[in-house]
């Protein structure tokens, strides 16, 4: 399955999940998850996330690897977004900050 990482978080910027043909983001306050369980592997979210916050699970970089646990945990209990929204209004200025797992709401 792919995976949401670290910086999605306060950036959300939503894009990713107009493509998935299988609808299998789910929303929280601050960031998005995949579902593994539903998640097809296409690919396509990828290239949508403006901060390349997206991986395949056997991509996911080391200092990201806590994301797999929190994407199939979350994608649970949270509901479903198959629509774009309006990013947070400081969105920007949270892309590649590092350390916002800490900040992600839950
Ligand atoms: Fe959806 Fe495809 Fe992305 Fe999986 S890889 S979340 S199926 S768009
Ligand atoms: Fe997050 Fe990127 Fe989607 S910031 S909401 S994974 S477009």
């Amino acid at each position: 399955a792919h995976v949401v990482t670290e910086n999605c978080i306060k950036c959300r910027y939503t894009d990713c999940v107009e493509v998935c043909p299988v609808d299998c983001f789910h929303e929280g306050a601050n960031f998005l998850v995949i579902d593994p369980n539903e998640c097809i592997d296409c690919g396509v979210c990828r290239a949508q996330c403006p901060v390349g916050a997206i991986y395949p699970a056997e991509d996911v970089p080391a200092a990201q690897y806590a994301f797999v646990a929190v994407n199939a945990t979350l994608a649970q209990s949270w509901p479903s977004i198959t629509r774009s929204q309006k990013p947070p209004v400081d969105a920007a200025r949270w892309a590649g900050v590092h350390g916002k797992i800490a900040l992600l709401e839950s």
